[in-house]
């Protein structure tokens, strides 16, 4: 694998903790190869799953096995980069491969420890009591099903993880994706455009995301990046429309958006709006707000510019928000006040969905 593809360890744990499933492939004893899709769970560097004393895992302890997860990015078409030419069509993925002995774990309080963290990976409402081999009614609940489970671990003699995200391509190929992306719009699209960003060392800014100043704009934040809700509870739950409000619940809201964007100034993050969108007839904008330091710059015009022409907002017919007295600032994208305090932005022309032309694509980037 070429360098600048490989992951870092700690990535990889992290690629194949959080893969909903893995695949375990092996060679049986009857010399057939063999391939299931498992769930598991990381426990003292390596990776456990359970099953039956009869089943075909436990015909495998003992023999040597490859574990892999894989997770797609994007699709990449071939138009995005060249109208006429198929060859750069490309799959955008990041995956892992886990290779190393599978082995029985017999003492009694690991088992039981790995049967509890599948619980919490899986069941992660609880609901159940706790498979703790200390536990006053261990015995009664959980002994004999315990003994008679049988655990595996697969201890990695190796961990590799590739990540495929364009970053020996050259910025100009890159910027072509990015465009491409945005334009195509489909769910996923905007998050895999901040994740190719993310991953390319010359972070090519696309100039839908440049924002005054220098600052760049994200056009998919998410819980996952790093500090982003933290900041954007901390950004909105000081406003006058969000006194009294739980803010996990407003962590949530921003997890339940269709669509959420913002501007960071390195690791900070200084603006922020999210909206929640049918995709067709309305989307409402919601939680607004830049922070104080950097007011007045035109990022919150830049952060809202963006939001309307997100894939999920972009689409819809109209747009609502609800503000006391920034009427003025919404006014200037063609927001007109429909009640008091409640404006909407009518928009027939809505592109309806997100067809590409296959033949319109840019001029060629083959040699770039
Ligand atoms: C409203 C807010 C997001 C604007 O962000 P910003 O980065 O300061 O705005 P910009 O610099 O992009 O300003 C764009 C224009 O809107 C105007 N504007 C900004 N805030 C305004 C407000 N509250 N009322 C009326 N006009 C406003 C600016 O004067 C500017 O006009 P100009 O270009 O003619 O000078 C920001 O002031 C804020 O976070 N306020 C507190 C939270 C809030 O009220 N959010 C909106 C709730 S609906």
């Amino acid at each position: 694998m070429k360098s600048h593809h490989r992951m870092l360890e700690a990535e990889a744990w992290a690629l194949l903790g959080r893969a909903p499933a893995v695949t375990l492939s092996s060679v049986a004893p009857d010399g057939l190869p063999i391939a299931r899709a498992l769930h598991g769970v990381i426990e003292g560097g390596a990776l456990l799953f359970h099953g039956g004393p009869k089943g075909e895992k436990s015909s495998l302890i003992g023999r040597e096995a490859v574990v892999t997860a894989h997770e797609l990015v994007a699709e990449i078409p071939s138009y995005f980069v060249d109208p006429q030419r198929a060859c750069p069509a490309t799959t955008l993925y990041e995956s892992v491969e886990l290779r190393g002995p599978v082995e029985r774990v017999e003492e009694p309080a690991r088992k039981a420890r790995a049967l509890q963290a599948l619980m919490e990976r899986y069941q992660r409402e609880g609901g159940h009591a706790p498979i703790d081999i200390d536990a006053p009614d261990y015995d009664r609940l959980y002994r004999k099903a315990v003994d008679g489970v049988v655990i595996t671990r697969v201890r990695p003699r190796s961990i590799v993880g590739k990540r495929k995200l364009g970053q020996e391509r050259p910025a100009a190929r890159i910027l072509a994706i990015l465009e491409g992306l945005w334009r195509r719009g489909r769910s996923g699209d905007a998050r895999a455009l901040e994740r190719i960003r993310d991953a390319h060392p010359e972070r090519p800014t696309p100039a839908f995301l440049r924002a005054p100043g220098g600052l760049e704009l994200r056009c998919a934040l998410a819980a996952d990046d790093p500090g982003a809700l933290a900041q954007a509870v901390a950004l909105v739950e000081g406003q006058y429309w969000n006194v009294g409000v739980d803010p996990r619940r407003i962590a949530d809201a921003h997890r339940g958006a269709s669509a959420w964007v913002g501007v960071r100034d390195g690791a900070r993050l200084v603006a922020t709006a999210r909206a929640v969108s049918d995709g067709g007839k309305h989307a409402w904008v919601y939680d607004v707000a830049v922070d104080p330091e950097y007011r007045a710059r035109g990022l919150g015009a830049a952060t809202l510019r963006l939001l309307l022409a997100h894939p999920a907002v972009r689409t819809v017919s109209a747009v609502h928000l609800k503000t006391r007295d920034a009427q003025r600032f919404y006014a200037r994208f063609g927001f007109v006040e429909v009640a008091p305090q409640v404006m909407s932005l009518r928009r027939d022309d809505a592109r309806g969905g997100p067809a590409e032309p296959a033949v319109a694509g840019p001029r060629s980037l083959e040699r770039v």
